[in-house]
C-alpha cells in the first residue's frame, strides 16, 4: 500500500465535480428553459457546496433535439441559454470562486444542421463529404448497425439527394463525424484549443469510446446484435491511435482534466484510456453499475438494487486503478435517474436519511466523485404516469418501438418510473413558490411536486438537512487524504444490506459503515473503532465492543484502532 509520499497527486484527483445540467439549474429570463445568467446568479450557492469542478453539460448552439448534444456550432452558445459574453462571465465568476469548470466534448458526432453535414450531404464530391460516414445506396442495403435513439434502432439512414444512407449511432439528427478523415481531426483539435484559450479547464468526453468505426462497415457477429453492439462500438480499431493524437495535439498543452464517458469500457480494458503512461485521459467513467437488474430499453428486474453486486462492480472497478490510472465515482447524472431512487428510498420517511447515505457513499469512495445538482437536497424521481409526459427522446421513441412490437406497454411506463432520464432533468428546486423558484414562466419540463418539502431554501434553515450534510462531508473529504488517496477494501462483500469499507493512508484508518435498508443492521468489526464519529446521518451511534449497530439507512465513518 503506496505512502502518501509516493502518490502521484493531481488537483483533479482530489476535487469534487458537481455537475449542472443547464437547461434545468435555474432560468433568468421567464421562458421555462434555464440559462448561463441564472447559473451565475446562482455562484455563490455552488460555491457554499465545497466542490471545486463543475462540469456543464452542452451549452453549444443545437437544434435540440437530444438537449444540445447535437451540435450545430461548437463555437457559438445556445440562444436559448445566453450568448458568448454570459460565458465569459460565468467562466471568470467560477475562476473568481476558485471553481474550475469543465465543458462537455460532444466529437463523436454534431447535428445534422451543422454547417459541415449541410454541405456533406449535398452532393458525393462535396469538400466535406468526407466529414461523416456515407454508404452508397447502389452498395445494397448497409451492414446492421443499432442506435440508441432511432425510431426503429437502425443507425443508417437514407438521405435521397445523394442516394446514400449516413451513419448515426444515435437520433437521425445526429450524424456519427468520420474521424478517419485527418482533416475533420484538425478541425476538432482547433475547436478544443478555441476553449482552452478561453480558459476552460477540461473536457468530459461525450461517448468518446465510439469515435473510431470499423473500416469497411464489416457485418458484425451475431452476438453484438442490438444493445450489444455498444462493446464493439467500443473497440473501434484506431481509438486509441485518435486519442494520443489529441494528447499530443492538444491536451499535453494545458493544466486541465479529460474524463471520457466510456460506454463499452471494462475492467480489462480502461487502462487504455487512463493510464497514464500512455498519455491519452485522466479518467473514465463506466456503466456496469447502472446496468444492474436493467435490462434493454431500461426495463427493471428484482435485481435493481442488488447490493451485493454492487459492491462486486465497484470493489473490482477499484482495483483497477491500484497502481495506476485513476478511478471516478458516480452514482447519477443527466442520464440516469435520481440517485435516491435508483439506488436507496424515496419514500417520505427515509428520502432524506438515505440521500445524506448515500452523500457519504459518494465522498468517501477512491476516485473522483462526481455529484449531480439537485442531489444535494436529495432530489427524487418525478415517475410521469404517462408517456406524453416525457420529453426525452430516447424514453418516447422505447416506447414507440415497444409499442410497434406489441410489448407490454405497462411494464415500459413502471420501469422508466426508476430508469427514465427525464427523472433526473426536472428542475431544481430552489424554494416553495410557484415552479420552485426555477422559472417566472412554465418549466420546460414540470417541476418535482414534493419541491414544497424539498427545496435549497428550506434546507438553508435546517443545520440537519440533506444540503448542509453534504457540506459537511465535501469538507471531510477535502481535508481527509485517507478519504482521497487511502487504500480501499471492502468488509462484509456477502452482505445484503451494508456495505463497509476501510480507507487506509500511513497510519490512519477509516472505516465507513453505510446501511442501504429499511432494517437494522448489527456488524460484528474485526477491528476495535472510536465511537466518536467523523460523520454521521443520526445523532447516535451504537457501538458495543466490536459490534456496531446501524440503525435504517445508517451511515457512519468512523476511526479505527487497528
Ligand atoms: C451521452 C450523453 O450524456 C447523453 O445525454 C446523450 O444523449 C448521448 N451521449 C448522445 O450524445
Amino acid at each position: 500500500m503506496p505512502a502518501l509520499s509516493e502518490i502521484k497527486r493531481e488537483w483533479w484527483k482530489e476535487a469534487i465535480v458537481y455537475q449542472i445540467y443547464p437547461r434545468s439549474f435555474q432560468d433568468s429570463n421567464g421562458d421555462g428553459i434555464g440559462d448561463i445568467r441564472g447559473i451565475i446568479n446562482r455562484l455563490d450557492y455552488i460555491a457554499s457546496l465545497g466542490v471545486d469542478v463543475i462540469w456543464l453539460n452542452p451549452v453549444y448552439d443545437s437544434p435540440n433535439d437530444d438537449n444540445g448534444y447535437d451540435i450545430a456550432d461548437y463555437r457559438q452558445i445556445m440562444t436559448e441559454f445566453g450568448d458568448m459574453n454570459d460565458f465569459d462571465e460565468l467562466l471568470a465568476g467560477m475562476h473568481a470562486r476558485g471553481l474550475k469548470l469543465v465543458m462537455d466534448l460532444v466529437v463523436n458526432h454534431s447535428s445534422d444542421e451543422h454547417y459541415w453535414f449541410q454541405q456533406s450531404r449535398q452532393s458525393r464530391d462535396n469538400p466535406y463529404r468526407d466529414y461523416y460516414h456515407w454508404w452508397p445506396a447502389e452498395k445494397g442495403t448497409p451492414p446492421r448497425r443499432w442506435s440508441y435513439f432511432d425510431k426503429e434502432s437502425n443507425a443508417w439512414a437514407y438521405d435521397a439527394q445523394t442516394d446514400a444512407y449516413y451513419l448515426h449511432y444515435f437520433s437521425e439528427k445526429q450524424p456519427d463525424l468520420n474521424w478517419e478523415n485527418p482533416k475533420l481531426r484538425a478541425e476538432i483539435y482547433d475547436m478544443m484549443h478555441f476553449w482552452f484559450r478561453k480558459g476552460i479547464d477540461g473536457f468530459r468526453m461525450d461517448v468518446i469510446t465510439f469515435i473510431s468505426k470499423h473500416d469497411g462497415y464489416p457485418e458484425f457477429e451475431e452476438k453484438y446484435q442490438g444493445q450489444h453492439m455498444i462493446d464493439i462500438y467500443a473497440q473501434g480499431p484506431r481509438l486509441h491511435e485518435y486519442l494520443q493524437e489529441m494528447h499530443h495535439e492538444v491536451l499535453q498543452h494545458y493544466d486541465i482534466m479529460t474524463v471520457a464517458e466510456g460506454p463499452g469500457t471494462k475492467p480489462d480494458n480502461v487502462m487504455k484510456l487512463v493510464d497514464e503512461r500512455r498519455g491519452e485521459l485522466n479518467m473514465n467513467y463506466h456503466f456496469d453499475h447502472q446496468g444492474i437488474g436493467v435490462g434493454e430499453r431500461y426495463i427493471i428486474n428484482e435485481d435493481f438494487q442488488n447490493l451485493v453486486e454492487f459492491k462486486r462492480v465497484l470493489t473490482e472497478w477499484d482495483e483497477v486503478f491500484s497502481e495506476h490510472g485513476w478511478n471516478t465515482i458516480y452514482l447519477g447524472n443527466h442520464d440516469f435517474p435520481r440517485m435516491v431512487t435508483r439506488w436507496a428510498n424515496d419514500s417520505p420517511k427515509w428520502r432524506a436519511t438515505a440521500s445524506k447515505m448515500l452523500t457519504t457513499f459518494l465522498l468517501s469512495m477512491r476516485g473522483t466523485p462526481y455529484y449531480y445538482m439537485g442531489d444535494e437536497i436529495g432530489m427524487s424521481n418525478i415517475k410521469f404516469d404517462r408517456i406524453d409526459h416525457y420529453k426525452d427522446l430516447m424514453t418516447i421513441n422505447w416506447h414507440h418501438l415497444t409499442q410497434a412490437e406489441g410489448g407490454d406497454l405497462n411494464e415500459f411506463i413502471e420501469s422508466h418510473k426508476i430508469t427514465a432520464r427525464d427523472n433526473a432533468r426536472t428542475p431544481i428546486q430552489w424554494d416553495s413558490s410557484e415552479h420552485a423558484g426555477f422559472t417566472t414562466g412554465t418549466p420546460w419540463l414540470p417541476v418535482n411536486p414534493n419541491y414544497t418539502m424539498v427545496n435549497v431554501a428550506a434546507q438553508e434553515q435546517d443545520s440537519q438537512s440533506e444540503l448542509n450534510f453534504f457540506r459537511k462531508m465535501a469538507s471531510l473529504r477535502k481535508q481527509s487524504m485517507t478519504l482521497i488517496y487511502g487504500d480501499y477494501q471492502c468488509l462484509f462483500a456477502d452482505h445484503e444490506h451494508a456495505y463497509v469499507y476501510t480507507r487506509t493512508l500511513d497510519d490512519e484508518q477509516l472505516i465507513v459503515l453505510l446501511n442501504f435498508s429499511e432494517q437494522s443492521v448489527a456488524l460484528e468489526l474485526p477491528m476495535a473503532v472510536k465511537d466518536s464519529a467523523l460523520i454521521n446521518n443520526y445523532d447516535h451511534v451504537d457501538i458495543d465492543g466490536k459490534t456496531v449497530t446501524l440503525k435504517p439507512y445508517q451511515a457512519l465513518i468512523l476511526n479505527t484502532l487497528a
